[in-house]
């Protein structure tokens, strides 16, 4: 059973209605849970009742916000931006969806705030060489979830998680408006996916290859059926795919996670 939502929170609301001319696709449904299990699994039942694409699912708190790789997400009250949207994107969108929703989040701070966030591969947002922002795509049959999580204050993560996050308000030492992130990470999300489903995903790779010095250039390392790898990050071909430099050539990893060395 879903819990019921209530009335999207001023905060959230004005900001909403102030963008709501850009919020193209996630213009039409907002719902707001004070709390959630996870907004993917509320977005999910509602995408396989045949939500309509653009379904935006907000939460002040998640008790069991998940991460990539099987990894919990932290998502206290009052602290971050936890929401999800239902996509029904084309097979060659769903292909750049990660990568396009790394570089929206990122646009969508940068116009938030006077930060200039960087993309990790494929879809981590980071500042400082912290992790500000992470995304978890989950696909099924028909429509795909997109679930964003969003440091906005600094707050009480687990200790491993402290170690390499920022936020929003650490990096700018004052309060930020989480109404307003959001409503122009919807913004830029609605933007990028229109690129993606109008068949300019070159655009979409272009952009995020801007926003992704950190990273390309550095050594990284990365795990494959068990075997650790090593090599220097060259770029992402114009499917998402991280192309990395190794002593045999060049190897292209689909999926999963990289590390910096
Ligand atoms: C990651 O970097 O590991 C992805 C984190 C994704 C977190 C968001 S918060 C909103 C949505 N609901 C979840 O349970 N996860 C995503």
């Amino acid at each position: 059973m879903t819990p019921d939502p209530v009335t999207v929170p001023e905060e959230f609301a004005s900001a909403l209605s102030l963008a709501r001319g850009r919020l193209g696709i996630f213009a039409s449904q907002v719902l707001w849970y004070p709390e959630v299990g996870s907004t993917n699994d509320i977005a999910g039942v509602m995408a396989e009742r045949g939500a309509a694409e653009g379904l935006v699912v907000l939460a002040d708190r998640q008790t069991a916000g998940r991460g990539r790789l099987g990894r919990s997400w932290a998502s206290p009250s009052g602290a971050g931006i936890y929401v999800s949207v239902v996509l029904r994107p084309s097979m060659t969108a769903a292909t750049l969806l990660p990568i396009a929703a790394g570089v929206a989040v990122a646009e969508g701070i940068a116009s938030a705030t006077a930060l200039s966030p960087h993309v990790k591969w494929p879809n981590d947002v980071h500042i400082s060489g912290r992790k500000l922002a992470g995304i978890l795509a989950e696909g099924a049959v028909g429509h795909v979830v997109l679930g964003i999580g969003i440091n906005v204050a600094s707050a009480a993560y687990p200790a491993d998680v402290a170690a390499r996050a920022t936020s929003i308000e650490a990096e700018l030492s004052r309060p930020v408006d989480r109404g307003l992130v959001l409503a122009e990470c919807l913004a830029a999300l609605a933007s990028r996916y229109r690129e993606l489903q109008d068949g300019r995903g070159r655009h979409v790779v272009d952009a995020w290859r801007s926003r992704a010095a950190s990273m390309l250039g550095r050594r990284v390392e990365w795990e494959s059926a068990g075997t650790r790898h090593v090599g220097l990050a060259e770029n992402i071909d114009d499917d998402g795919a991280l192309i990395v430099k190794v002593a045999a050539g060049t190897q292209r990893v689909r999926s999963g996670e990289v590390r910096w060395l």
